[in-house]
């Protein structure tokens, strides 16, 4: 068969492990012809593909980022192309495609299997908000180069008594923050799941200093925010594809607290550094897995499904299980944690 492969949406460790697995298994054991799409979508709209061989992914297991290169696109550009699907598939030559990426992505996959274009995904995202599936990779890599900051900002923080504002990554849910923040000792964990009220946090930096120990770290997810009417720094607005944006709540929530503390506050914004260099273990393994399900899912037309971690097992599942809504981080996982405020 020819399988066609993209990856789309924000880059993630882990995606150039699933394309060399998706290769391996392909070329060696099925005899198919992998045809890597360039930049996700754009490229399957632009035609834009060539022929990945097998010495074409020597080195990939560790490499971050994405060889294919991903893209964004836009809904309306989506939408058009899913009624253009038959013959975008035939322009390229490719039999069936594997499209790895996060919900949008997903989302996007599932349209293009309703309207007959032969789809199997693959998840990845590093916040690791997609449901169905226990885990993402890209999301192990993610949470340790976090904790690592959080080590590291521990010692500095002590040396000058201030209080570290690390802003993490995940724009809808806490994953990464709530799971770094307790890997790294945050003292306070704030998470969009759970609205924080400034004050609270404000007090629990006074408390420690009071019993003599002299810094703190908070660890704020980048789409935490404030409960209604407890705080002066505005929300944010929305984003070219319509994501709500908080503003850089790190820098603001340092500014509040060096202001009601009096205390020197320094904000860190780790941002894309959670999403390049090379994938964890767990991760390398986990796409590695995932690209060899991918492939054995095309020959089993197991069209309009996605590869899935329940426990310690790979499933192929409907793909419209993963996208019907984002798993966030649910109650019981945050009160395991004193430091969630
Ligand atoms: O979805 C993954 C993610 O890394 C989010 O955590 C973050 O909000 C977003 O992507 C950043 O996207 P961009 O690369 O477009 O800045």
């Amino acid at each position: 068969m020819r399988i066609g492969v993209l990856t789309s949406g924000g880059d993630c460790p882990g995606l150039n492990a699933v394309i060399r697995s998706i290769v391996h298994r392909g070329t060696d054991v099925h005899g198919d012809e992998i045809v890597g799409i360039e930049d996700g979508f754009l490229g399957l709209i632009e035609g834009r593909a060539r022929t990945v061989s097998h010495d074409d992914v020597t080195g990939l297991l560790t490499l971050g980022g994405t060889v294919l290169g991903s893209a964004r696109v836009r809904r309306d550009r989506i939408e058009q192309a899913v009624l253009e699907c038959r013959a975008l598939a035939a322009d390229l030559g490719i039999d069936a495609l594997i499209a790895i990426g996060g919900e949008g992505t997903l989302t996007a996959a599932g349209m293009f299997s309703d309207a007959g274009l032969p789809v199997v995904g693959v998840p990845k995202t590093i916040d690791n908000d997609i449901d169905a599936t226990d885990v993402t990779f890209g999301f192990d890599t993610a949470v340790h180069v976090a904790t690592e900051a959080i080590d590291r900002l521990k010692t500095t923080a002590e040396s000058h008594q201030r209080v570290m504002v690390v802003e993490l990554m995940g724009r809808h849910t806490g994953w990464i923050t709530l799971t770094a923040g307790m890997a790294g000792g945050a003292h306070g964990i704030l998470i969009p799941e759970k609205p924080f009220d400034i004050e609270a946090v404000a007090r629990l930096v006074e408390e420690r200093f009071r019993r003599g120990k002299k810094f703190a770290i908070i660890a704020v997810a980048e789409g935490a925010r404030p409960m209604p009417g407890t705080l002066l720094f505005d929300h944010g607005g929305l984003d070219q594809y319509g994501h709500q944006t908080f503003g850089g709540i790190g820098n603001k929530l340092a500014r509040e607290l060096e202001g009601i503390l009096g205390t020197e506050a320094r904000p860190v914004i780790l941002g894309h550094t959670q999403r390049g260099g090379c994938p964890t273990a767990r991760d390398r393994v986990l796409a590695t897995r995932f690209g060899w399900h991918a492939v054995e899912a095309v020959h089993k037309g197991a069209f309009g499904h996605f590869t899935a971690l329940r426990g310690t097992e790979v499933e192929l599942l409907p793909i419209a299980d993963g996208v019907r809504e984002l798993k966030t981080v649910p109650e019981y996982r945050w009160l395991e944690s004193e430091a969630v405020l």
